[in-house]
This record gives structure tokens, sequence and C-alpha cells, in this order.
């Protein structure tokens, strides 16, 4: 507590309620420091959060965490039946590192956004060879030679593979209709 001051300091404020007057006196420190603290803090707590977003909330770590979790197990198995190429695909872990793999292997004949180039688009609903998770993961592993499309999966392992597959699996839903296609006309750079 601020102790009384002594007779010569103690001003008093104009106003008076009910004959209750006041000292006329700063707050103390301690007071003030707590206040523009509180006040400091708040801004830069909803900045970090809510304004730019860089902070994830508890419940955002808590998926994080769950995604590398059941990256681990999908990775600890890998498995490439449709239910589990499914599942990676709704993994952010492992669509991230296909994202990766996919710009430095695939990008130059299939283009940045799927869209088909020398190979074909991967975002539409036309599949030559099949449009099951399995399908895909088949046509990476053999290749098309004739029509050159590389055979992957020997080149680049299983886990990429499946990793790249499920990156392709992240534009397209589970049970969208699969249409077939007969041939892509390649669309050659100008
Ligand atoms: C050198 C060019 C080239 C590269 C690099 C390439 N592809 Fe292809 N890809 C092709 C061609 C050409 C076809 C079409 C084959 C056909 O006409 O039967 C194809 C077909 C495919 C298909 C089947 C599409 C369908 O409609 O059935 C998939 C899936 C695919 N590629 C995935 C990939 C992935 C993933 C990568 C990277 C790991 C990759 N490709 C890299 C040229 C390429």
């Amino acid at each position: 507590m601020t102790p009384i001051p002594p007779p010569e300091d103690q001003s008093l404020r104009h106003h008076s309620f009910d004959g209750i007057q006041e000292f006329d006196r700063r707050l103390p420190n301690w007071w003030m420091v707590l206040l523009f603290g509180s006040i400091l803090f708040w801004m830069v707590y909803w900045a970090y959060f809510e304004w730019f977003r860089v902070g994830l909330t508890g419940s955002q770590t808590v998926e994080r965490e769950m995604e590398h979790i059941e990256a681990a197990r999908l990775a600890s198995a890998p498995t490439t039946d449709n239910a589990s190429l499914w599942a990676m695909s709704r993994n952010h872990v492992f669509v991230e590192a296909g994202r990766a793999t996919y710009a430095t292997t695939c990008v130059s004949c299939h283009g940045d956004k799927l869209q088909g180039g020398i190979g074909p688009n991967l975002v539409d609903r036309l599949w030559i060879h099949g449009g099951n998770p399995t399908d895909l993961y088949a046509t990476l592993d053999k290749g098309v030679l004739a029509k050159g499309m590389p055979a992957w999966v020997p080149v680049i392992g299983a886990k990429k593979s499946a990793e790249v597959v499920a990156f392709l699996l992240s534009h397209h839903a589970e049970g969208e209709p699969i249409e077939v296609q007969a041939a892509w006309i390649p669309i050659l750079p100008k």
C-alpha cells in the first residue's frame, strides 16, 4: 500500500461528494505497469492468434499432432489399398510430402495445377487407366512406357509413391464418378 503522504503533500482534488474529498495523487507505479502491461499483452495475443493467425489454437495443435501420429501409423505399414490411400489423402503430413514429390518429379508433364500437358489432366474425373487409388498406384508402378509415362515406384520407392498418390487424391472426393477417357492428346509447350 502507498503510505499516506506528509501533510505538506496533501493537496486535494477540487470536487467533493457528500463532503468526502480525495487526495490528488498519482496512481502507484505497480498499478500503471499492470494496466498498460495487460493492454499490451492483449494486443500481442490477439494479433498472434486472431488477426494474423500465426499461432495454433489448442484444438489445432491437437489435430496436427494426431495427423503426425496417424502419418507414422500409416507409414509403418504402407499398404496401398483403396482405404489406406484415401486415409493418406486426408492426412496433411502425407499430402504435403506428396506435393513436394509432385513438384520435382511430375510437374513437368502433368502441369503445376495438375491440369495436364504432355501427360493427362489429373484433377478431372476422366481417367485412362482407372481412377481408384489402387489404379493410380498401379499406373505409377508400371508406367505407360509406350505413351511416355515412366514407371515411378521402382525409381522413387513405395513410400514416396503412396505420398504422391495421396496428393493426387487430395484433389478428389471418395465416391465421385469416374469416367473413362480413351486417350490423352498431349498439349505440347509452344
Ligand atoms: C515424362 C512425362 C511424365 C512424367 C514426368 C510423369 N508422367 Fe504421368 N503420365 C505421362 C503420360 C504421357 C501419361 C498418359 C499415359 C497414356 O496415355 O496412357 C501419364 C499418365 C499418368 C497417370 C494416369 C492418368 C490416367 O488418366 O489414367 C497418372 C496417375 C500419372 N501419370 C501420374 C504421374 C505421377 C504421380 C508422376 C510423378 C511421380 C508422373 N505421372 C510423372 C507422362 C508423365
